[in-house]
């Protein structure tokens, strides 16, 4: 592992604890690491992508942001796999649900995650990679989500590569045309890092799990507020913290 500092972290691998926690906005990163970890330090802050290692509850952790889509997490997701010997990396983020049952606040743990991305044709595989998460993480999720006594759901998650869809007949071109198709395959909300996230453990043989709130929902036009997405983001951090520390 001697390909460190890398252009997007200057940092050593002794910076990292082995689980990472990756929500997208550097914002979050920094107050992820303010209000849970004690003893923090600034690890990375190259393109303003902050990382922290603190302890939680006495044990160490990391969180750095990812950006936005796969592209973005694929190259920090690579590097700590690859170059700084992070073990587990749990996603924290936000989807819009596309299922009738999956309401808004409610967590979705991404045991699969669907995309529409090409990353995976770097691979060349002679056919479709089902993208899973880490069994070992999930069932750590699951045990803390019932604990903490949360509304989950486990199941399929799409990655897309669109936010905004150029869609002939809907007026914001954003929500059924994408949601449509993989709402009969009973896909339960759209994000748009897990699948990336999700191939860059596969070929490292590390762990990965994507966590997400339910920010806005496709099918009703349902949004969170501010302080709803601020209280149920609080409590998906304490589940992602819960399961970095019981690893
Ligand atoms: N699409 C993609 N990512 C998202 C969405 C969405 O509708 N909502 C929250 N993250």
């Amino acid at each position: 592992m001697a390909n460190y500092p890398t252009p997007h972290i200057k940092a050593s691998p002794e910076d990292f604890a082995e689980t990472v926690l990756m929500p997208g906005d550097p914002l979050r990163s920094k107050f992820i690491a303010e209000n849970f970890l004690q003893d923090i330090v600034l690890v990375n802050n190259v393109r303003g992508v902050q990382g922290y290692t603190g302890t939680y509850k006495g044990q160490r952790v990391s969180v750095m942001a990812s950006g936005m889509g796969i592209p973005s997490i694929g190259i920090y997701s690579y590097e700590l796999f690859n170059f700084f010997g992070v073990e587990n990396i749990l996603r924290v983020g936000s989807a819009g649900a596309i299922q009738p049952d999956i309401k808004v606040r409610d967590v979705v743990l991404g045991m699969g995650a669907c995309t529409n991305s090409h990353f995976v044709d770097q691979y060349h595989l002679p056919g479709t990679f089902s993208a899973t998460c880490s069994f070992k993480l999930l069932e750590k999720a699951v045990e803390n989500a019932r604990k903490l006594g949360l509304r989950f759901h486990v199941g399929n998650i799409l990655s897309s590569d669109t936010f905004y869809n150029d869609n002939e007949g809907v007026p914001d071109g954003s929500a059924m045309y994408t949601a449509g198709a993989w709402n009969k395959m009973g896909v339960m909300a759209i994000e748009m890092e897990a699948a990336g996230l999700y191939m860059n453990a596969a070929r490292a043989g590390k762990n990965a799990l994507a966590i997400c709130t339910i920010s806005d929902h496709l099918l009703t036009g349902e949004e969170t507020t501010a302080e709803e997405r601020q209280n149920s983001f609080t409590d998906m951090m304490k589940l992602a913290l819960e399961t970095a520390i019981s690893m």
